[in-house]
């Protein structure tokens, strides 16, 4: 079996354009811009990189895009009073404070500190709680994008076996409960799990968010299965820097139904769903129907 390949880099581009014809009605017959504020402490270079990114592409969408840049020095109660300035903002629908935060700042407390209806990262403790209990929240950005990846590619979810590799609060939690909300048996797979090829072999859906480079072997795989792969490791090949994801592709491409590539699988989803999250905040915020197709 030769996978079909799961293009992030098009769905992408047709999620932005959803959210494009979006915001431009909310302007048309509201008078409403939806507008994301990004927080960046500190010059980590990978950081500057996303965080860019993200306020070229809320510009291009038709959203306002507020961006604050802190030294790295800064106190942490400096940037509780930003948001708590962005918080009361009703220009700003969306917040997301870029991770990770210096080490004199505490994440959890500074994550919490956001307003929940705001917090288009999906981290904040009483979102993480609402999607636990199947309520209505805001949804981590690559968890999101990897479900309308397979829901595009499937339709329904229901009794599939997932199998989701990796146990972080950013994909592989929030990951289970949304596969576990279309009705997917889900199993949790980590770096201690037992036997890890046999519990991979049994999946219909493997999603693979570990950071380990190519750890995903071929013969993992069952013949047809649907494979997401989350990883973005950068390592050294023939000399050479290449991005690699957490599964062996080669292999893998040549046993599953369907395959996500890295790079221009799951990445370009992440701010995507950024832009939609942000777009149904403002939504909500304003009491208008949700955008359909961009939320869990
Ligand atoms: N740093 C790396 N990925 C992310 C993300 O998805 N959200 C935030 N806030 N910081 C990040």
């Amino acid at each position: 079996m030769v996978a079909e390949i799961i293009d992030g880099k098009a769905f992408a581009a047709t999620v932005r354009g959803h959210v494009a014809d979006h915001v431009a009605r909310l302007k048309e017959e509201h008078g409403i811009t939806p507008g994301l504020a990004v927080v960046l402490v500190g010059e980590d270079p990978a950081s500057q990189v996303y965080v860019r990114s993200k306020g070229k592409q809320t510009v291009e969408v038709g959203m306002n895009s507020y961006e604050h840049k802190l030294s790295a020095d800064t106190p942490q109660k400096d940037l509780l009073d930003l948001i708590d300035k962005l918080n009361n903002d009703s220009a700003v629908h969306g917040i997301l404070v870029q991770l990770p935060l210096p080490r004199h700042m505490n994440e959890d407390l500074v994550i919490n500190a956001i307003d929940p209806a705001k917090d288009v990262d999906g981290f904040h403790i009483s979102n993480v709680g609402l999607l636990g209990t199947g309520q209505k929240s805001m949804v981590p950005c690559t968890p999101l994008g990897c479900l309308m990846m397979l829901r595009d590619h499937h339709g329904s979810l229901s009794g599939k076996d997932a199998v989701v590799i990796g146990r972080s609060n950013i994909v592989g939690k929030p990951m289970a409960q949304l596969l576990l909300g279309d009705s997917c048996t889900v199993t949790i797979a980590h770096s201690r799990t037992k036997d890890l090829p046999d519990v991979v072999r049994r999946a219909d859906i493997v999603v693979a968010a570990v950071g380990r480079p190519e750890m995903v072997q071929g013969d993992w795989i069952k013949e047809g299965a649907t494979v997401i792969d989350v990883g973005i490791n950068r390592i050294e090949r023939d000399g050479k820097n290449v991005l690699v994801g957490d599964v062996h592709y080669e292999s893998a491409a040549a046993v599953a139904g369907a395959i996500t590539p890295v790079p221009g699988g799951v990445g370009p989803m992440t701010i995507a769903c950024l832009l939609a999250n942000t777009l149904t905040a403002c939504c909500r915020a304003n009491g208008l129907p949700e955008p359909e197709g961009l939320t869990a």
